[in-house]
């Protein structure tokens, strides 16, 4: 297979695309690709101060980095959620301030959840008993982010979500037919009420595959180990299964999220389901809840 552009041997071979580039190639292709998304779906312009949460990933470090390379003003956001199991944190975070260094001392902040709520995630959930790790962690996670946009005046929080990630997802919330959660998955997430970050994913049209391929090719270090309480996680299943599907039939797992947007948008799918949730604001954070009282987060920190 050769380079569509140059006509040398081909590092990538992009099948549900049906061309494939030469490692220099596919490195422009990648970069102009996201600015063409950002455009597209006006995530957030040039002098946009925004915030990248970074997990010490390849796909949230590949996302740093074609921010950083596109000029835009982003400041990156490690969350130390404490995970002990393998040194999972202190590794992951080693791999983002590796890369904050290699990029000519790019800024990013740490919040280090246990010093600054008192406990990690894991020791929370053993609190928490039968609540699981990574669903705190992702509430945890959320807030976190959320509180850190809106006090640091951010115009956005971009996640390195990609499309292997978002087809899980969606796959997951059809499979339960959950309406609500389909009304709302999508690429942008509009800031609604006063307090609540505008939320994008950047990467959200990329297989995995590439976002590695980005990483790898460009020489970006980052922790290969999936959280270690992920193991057996439904959504990797769910992976799993899209990927057997594309093995099949190529350009299926594409087809399946962007025809959903697509259908969303044009037939006003989950139409009914698309009225503003009643939102009010956490007597102790001030985030915005569905809840009436405290939102989740600060629910977990009380009557200990
Ligand atoms: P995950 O839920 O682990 O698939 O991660 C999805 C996205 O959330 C990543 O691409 C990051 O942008 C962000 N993220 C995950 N974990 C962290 C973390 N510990 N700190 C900051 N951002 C994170
Ligand atoms: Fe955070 Fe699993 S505990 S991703
Ligand atoms: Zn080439
Ligand atoms: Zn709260």
């Amino acid at each position: 297979v050769k380079c569509r552009k140059c006509g040398e041997p081909a590092a990538v071979n992009m099948r549900q695309h049906r061309f494939a580039l030469c490692g220099e190639h596919f490195l422009e292709w990648f970069i102009a690709q996201t600015e063409r998304v950002i455009e597209k779906y006006r995530m957030f312009a040039r002098q946009d101060r925004l915030l990248v949460a970074v997990s010490g990933g390849k796909d949230s470090l590949a996302l740093w980095d074609v921010l950083l390379r596109l000029g835009y003003e982003v400041e990156g956001l490690y969350i130390d959620l404490g995970i002990d199991d393998e040194a999972y944190s202190k590794q992951s975070r080693k791999h983002v301030e590796q890369f904050a260094a290699a990029a000519g001392d790019a800024p990013y902040r740490v919040l280090d959840v246990k010093a600054t709520y008192g406990k990690s995630v894991p020791e929370l959930a053993l609190e928490k008993r039968g609540r699981k790790v990574c669903s705190l962690c992702g509430l945890v996670k959320r807030h976190v982010m959320n509180r850190l946009a809106y006090e640091g005046e951010y115009v956005a929080v971009a996640t390195g979500h990609n499309l292997d990630d978002e087809a899980a997802v969606l796959f997951q919330n059809t499979l339960h037919w959950q309406t609500g959660y389909l009304a709302r998955q999508a690429p942008v997430l509009p800031s609604t009420v006063p307090r609540l970050a505008r939320k994008v994913k950047p990467f959200f049209r990329f297989y995995e595959r590439d976002t590695a391929a980005y990483a790898v090719l460009r020489g970006i270090d980052y922790i290969y180990e999936e959280c270690p309480y992920s193991k057996g996680a439904t959504t990797i299943f769910y992976k799993e299964l899209l990927n057997q599907l594309e093995t099949r039939s190529r350009g299926a797992k594409q087809q399946f999220y962007l025809s959903f947007l697509q259908a969303r948008e044009e037939q006003g799918l989950f139409g009914e389901e698309t009225q503003e949730l009643e939102l009010s604001e956490c007597q102790n954070c001030g985030q915005p809840t569905t809840a009436s009282g405290l939102c989740a987060f600060c629910r977990l920190w009380e009557d200990r």
